[in-house]
């Protein structure tokens, strides 16, 4: 669970974000697909270069989705169950994309780094390509970048807590 001071930070900042959620899922998007090429394993499918409308339409949806988890901190796995849903049985997404988060939850942010290299895959699945952890170090980056003042320590932290509680609950559609 969040702590207080978490949850606070990270409504502070959503609110200060306002209408540019998707503006900045989006870059974080690109961002991933620059910095991990191996993580666009799932999205041949959409046009991935700089730029795309898609890459937008598909960043605006993961924004309002984050949007929604910001709203509703104390509630994710209710609110999120859908969308666990349709990443486990529907897109069959490979859990193992979401995995490492639940082994990082037990521990520091940075523990298990090595476990999430790209092109790491276990034997006969999918590499952890968009490992959500790639994606949520993206966001964070790019937060960073468009709010540097108030990228604190601190603010990181409860952010990185965030995203992970996040995964948590779009993990919860795996057995
Ligand atoms: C679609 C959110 C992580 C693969 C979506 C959609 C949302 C979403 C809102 C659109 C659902 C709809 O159209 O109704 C998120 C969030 C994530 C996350 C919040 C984590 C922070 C992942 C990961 C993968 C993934 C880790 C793959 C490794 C996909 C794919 C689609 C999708 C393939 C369908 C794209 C399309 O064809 O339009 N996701 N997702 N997502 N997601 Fe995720």
């Amino acid at each position: 669970v969040l702590s207080a001071s978490d949850t606070a930070a990270v409504r502070a900042l959503w609110k200060k974000l306002g209408n540019n959620v998707g503006v900045y899922t989006t870059e974080a998007l690109e961002r991933t697909f620059l910095a991990f090429p191996s993580t666009k394993t799932y999205f041949l499918h959409l046009d991935l270069s700089p730029g795309s409308t898609q890459v937008k339409a598909h960043g605006q949806k993961v924004a309002d989705a984050l949007t929604l988890a910001v709203d509703h901190l104390d509630d994710l796995p209710h609110v999120l169950s859908a969308l666990s849903d349709l990443h486990s049985h529907k897109l069959q997404v490979d859990p193992v994309n979401f995995k490492v988060s639940m082994r990082a939850e037990a521990g520091p942010a940075c523990q298990g780094w090595e476990e999430f290299s790209p092109g790491k895959g276990v034997e006969g699945q999918m590499d952890n390509s968009l490992s959500p952890q790639l994606l949520s170090h993206c966001l964070l980056v790019t937060l960073a970048r468009h709010y540097p003042g108030d990228f604190s320590p601190a603010l990181q932290a409860s952010l990185d807590k965030f995203l992970r509680h996040v995964i948590l609950a779009l993990a919860s559609g795996y057995p």
